[in-house]
């Protein structure tokens, strides 16, 4: 495992770092976030060459101080090889204080998940993953567009509780035609294989993508602000009841430490930067 210094200025509040991987194995219809697809595949060297030539400039710009996370978001970050997760959080420990212990966050895909990988993203330094497995119930999976289904959801679920400290996953809801008592359900179901956080987005029909064309064109009914309200009260109480209270609108955690970074909205994702270092606590 990487390990890092832990003598640091204790008057720097510090500052997380944020790496973004712009690729996925396959675009779903409903999202607008800087992601890409390659048919040939992405020559990581390089790439980790460019993380590295943009965190000198960071640090020429920053001078000495220090990191209080990481977050990997994506694209899919769980399509980079353990060795470029290696090299990059190597390249940030090189260049900034970074204390032994701090939240290293890898987001990962049911589809690109398995448990070689994962240990070698854990070896790396990863100390928390973040699956996106956004339904559980396959043919609103399918609808999504997502490649995995829900048992490759599950055994996701299995080996990131098995192999990192802490995980969190994400599940959109507010789909076409669900209903209150269908989430109710799924919910239920999500929350007993939680750890301490889940991520709960309702759908979002974002402007360029498949799905908003479909909305345009009325083939694609999302529920109304009434419908959206009474599933978002049930995601309350639900999770509530299971002592995971909303922190932020979408987050949901146990009592204790939150995630000292979490993922990125969509117009962040979608600025050039390879890698962004976020001042503040
Ligand atoms: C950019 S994705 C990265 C995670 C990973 N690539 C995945 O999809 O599994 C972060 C999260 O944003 C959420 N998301 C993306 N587009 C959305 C949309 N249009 N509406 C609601 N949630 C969305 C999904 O839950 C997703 O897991
Ligand atoms: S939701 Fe995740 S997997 Fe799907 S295109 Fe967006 S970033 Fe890629």
């Amino acid at each position: 495992m990487a390990t890092f210094s832990s003598i640091g200025d204790s008057m720097d509040p510090g500052f997380g770092v944020y790496v973004h991987w712009p690729f996925c194995a396959a675009k779903c219809p409903y999202c607008d976030f800087n992601s890409h697809v390659r048919h040939q595949p992405v020559d990581q060297p390089r790439f980790v060459s460019a993380f590295l030539t943009e965190m000198a400039e960071a640090r020429r710009l920053s001078g000495p101080r220090t990191v209080t996370s990481v977050f990997m978001g994506g694209g899919t970050p769980s399509l980079m090889d353990p060795a470029t997760v290696e090299a990059v959080l190597n390249g940030i420990a090189k260049f900034w204080h970074m204390p032994d212990g701090i939240e290293i966050t890898m987001e990962a895909n049911p589809s690109s998940v398995e448990a070689t990988r994962f240990r070698g993203y854990r070896a790396a330094g990863v100390n928390r993953v973040s699956l996106g497995v956004q339904a559980l119930n396959d043919r609103d999976l399918k609808f999504l567009g997502r490649l995995h289904n829900v048992e490759d959801a599950l055994k996701a679920i299995g080996l990131a509780r098995d192999i990192f400290p802490r995980m969190s996953f994400d599940l959109i809801y507010a789909r076409p035609n669900q209903t209150v008592e269908e989430w109710e359900r799924e919910l239920n179901q999500a929350v007993s294989y939680a750890v301490d956080h889940l991520s709960l987005y309702q759908l979002t029909i974002e402007e360029g993508t498949p799905f908003y064309g479909l909305h345009k064109a009325g083939k694609l009914i999302v529920p109304d602000g009434e419908q959206s309200a009474v599933l978002y009260e049930a995601t309350q109480e639900i999770t509530e009841g299971f002592g995971m209270p909303a922190y932020e609108v979408s987050n949901h955690a146990a009592p204790g430490p939150k995630a000292a970074t979490t993922s990125p909205t969509g117009a962040m994702a979608t600025m050039p930067a390879l890698v962004r270092a976020r001042t503040g606590g």
